[in-house]
Formats: structure tokens, C-alpha cells, sequence
């Protein structure tokens, strides 16, 4: 497999607490993958260390065929970017502005492109604007959007930087039927051609979204594959499907 993101044996703790346990994770370039699992998992955890936010005890992370276990978080938004499973915009900017400010923060993490024209961040921040269904939404605060539209910009923003490899929490947490399934279907057309790593509770979202599947429980992959066989996984309907589902 072509992976554009391995981990590989990767250890955290918190002091005393063990929070992950040496989790392996392969996403293939292209693919779309999500990690599933009870809350308290370590998912979330372990998204900060792909990321950079935090350090793994052991272990490493390969992006794009390239260490980047003990690289930057600046350095590593080159390649990954993120999004929270809280909301991160600036509530007193515009929408059109936050996108303008995702776009700039990553062509100047790219020295190739420190230079570009602010036309051209521009025409990347409209662009996405267009593309996360905000587009007439351009010149209000963000802090004035409803939740749901906050989680497209939130989306909008990872979108903007153009790394290839793009990491989101819990994208549709807090929404409702109608507003996830927008937000999915808008998942899936930005994230077109990039690989994506989502960490997602909705079950049905989950299998309609994802080329495979990771189950997280208490800090262990317990279980990779497809959607089919996640759902026929035995162990997976016992330690999460079955009933602590959240
Ligand atoms: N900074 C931290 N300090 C101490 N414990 C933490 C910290 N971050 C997370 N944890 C603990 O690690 C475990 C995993 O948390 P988290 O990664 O947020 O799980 P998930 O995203 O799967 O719900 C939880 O028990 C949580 O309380
Ligand atoms: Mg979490």
C-alpha cells in the first residue's frame, strides 16, 4: 500500500496514565479513512500527535514518506492540516477572512510559495468559500453564523491550506440530520483527490463516507477494513457497536 499517512507504534502518556498503547495506522494516498471509537478512546490524542500539537513517549509518524515525528506543527501544516472538535474560527473576522487567513498561514509555511500574490490567496479563499456553501455569507463575523455553518468554515479553513493531508475531529458533532448530511456530502466533494483521516460518532455517516475503517478502544486499534467488515467484526460489535456506542 501506498500510504500517505503511517503510524506506527505510537505511545502517549498523561503522568501516570497510559492513554495510548502502541497504535499502528495506515491510510493509503487518496483514501478516505476513519477512526472510530468510544469517547476516552484516545482519538483526539492521537490526532494532536499526528499534528505535532503533543509528543509521543514512542513511536513515529510518517507523512507523505517523511518523518515528521518530531517536526513542527508549522513544519508538518505543510503536508496535514487539522481541524478541532470544537470550533475554531475568529468569531470577529469575516468568513471571508478567516478562509483569506488559512490560505496565507500556508503558503507562508511553504517557502516555494511565500511570495505568492495576495491575488492568488485571494482567489483560494473565495474559491473555498464557494466550495463549503458560504459564498453569501462572504462579509459577516464568523461569530454571527449559525453552529453548523461555523463547522463548514472550520472545515473551510483545513481545506484552504491545500495540504494533501487533512485530519478533522468530530466534523459533524452538535448538528443535526440535515445539517451532517450536508456537511458530509461537502466532506466529501473538498476532500476529493486529498486523503482524509476523520474521526467521526455518527455511525451512518461513518459507513457512507469511509473507504476503510479504524476502531480505537482505549487506546488500541482493535480492528482495520471495510465498512462491510467493521460492521460483521465481532470484536468491534462488542466493544463498541454494541453498546457504548455514543
Ligand atoms: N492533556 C491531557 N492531560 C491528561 N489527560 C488527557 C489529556 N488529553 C486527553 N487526556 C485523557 O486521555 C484520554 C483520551 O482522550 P481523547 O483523546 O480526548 O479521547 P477521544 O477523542 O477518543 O474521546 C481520556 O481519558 C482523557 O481524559
Ligand atoms: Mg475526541
Amino acid at each position: 500500500m501506498n500510504a500517505a499517512l503511517e503510524v506506527r507504534g505510537i505511545v502517549k502518556r498523561f503522568g501516570a496514565t497510559r492513554v495510548l498503547h502502541g497504535v499502528d495506522l495506515q491510510v493509503a494516498a487518496g483514501e478516505r479513512h476513519a477512526l472510530i471509537g468510544p469517547n476516552g478512546a484516545g482519538k483526539s490524542t492521537l490526532f494532536d500527535l499526528i499534528s505535532g500539537r503533543a509528543r509521543p513517549d514512542a513511536g513515529c509518524i510518517v507523512a507523505n514518506g517523511i518523518d515528521v515525528t518530531h517536526q513542527s506543527p508549522q513544519r508538518i501544516s505543510r503536508t496535514l492540516a487539522r481541524s478541532f472538535q470544537t470550533t475554531s474560527v475568529f468569531g470577529a473576522m469575516s468568513v471571508l477572512d478567516n478562509l483569506r487567513c488559512a490560505a496565507l498561514g500556508a503558503a507562508s509555511a511553504r517557502f516555494i510559495d511565500k511570495w505568492l500574490p495576495s491575488r492568488h490567496i485571494d482567489e483560494r479563499a473565495r474559491a473555498m468559500l464557494d466550495a463549503i456553501g458560504l459564498a453569501e455569507r462572504a462579509n459577516e463575523r464568523a461569530a454571527r453564523l449559525t453552529y453548523a455553518e461555523q463547522r463548514a468554515l472550520d472545515l473551510g479553513i483545513a481545506l484552504a491550506t491545500d495540504a494533501p493531508i487533512i485530519l478533522l475531529d468530530e466534523p459533524t458533532a452538535g448538528m443535526n440530520r440535515a445539517e451532517a448530511t450536508r456537511a458530509l456530502a461537502l466532506i466529501r466533494a473538498t476532500t476529493q483527490g486529498r486523503t482524509l483521516l476523520v474521526i467521526e460518532h455518527d455511525m451512518d455517516a461513518v459507513f457512507g463516507l469511509a473507504d476503510r475503517i479504524s476502531v480505537l478502544v482505549q487506546g488500541r486499534v482493535i480492528a482495520t477494513g471495510t465498512p462491510a467488515a467493521i460492521r460483521a467484526n465481532r470484536d468491534v460489535q462488542d466493544a463498541y457497536l454494541g453498546g457504548a456506542a455514543t
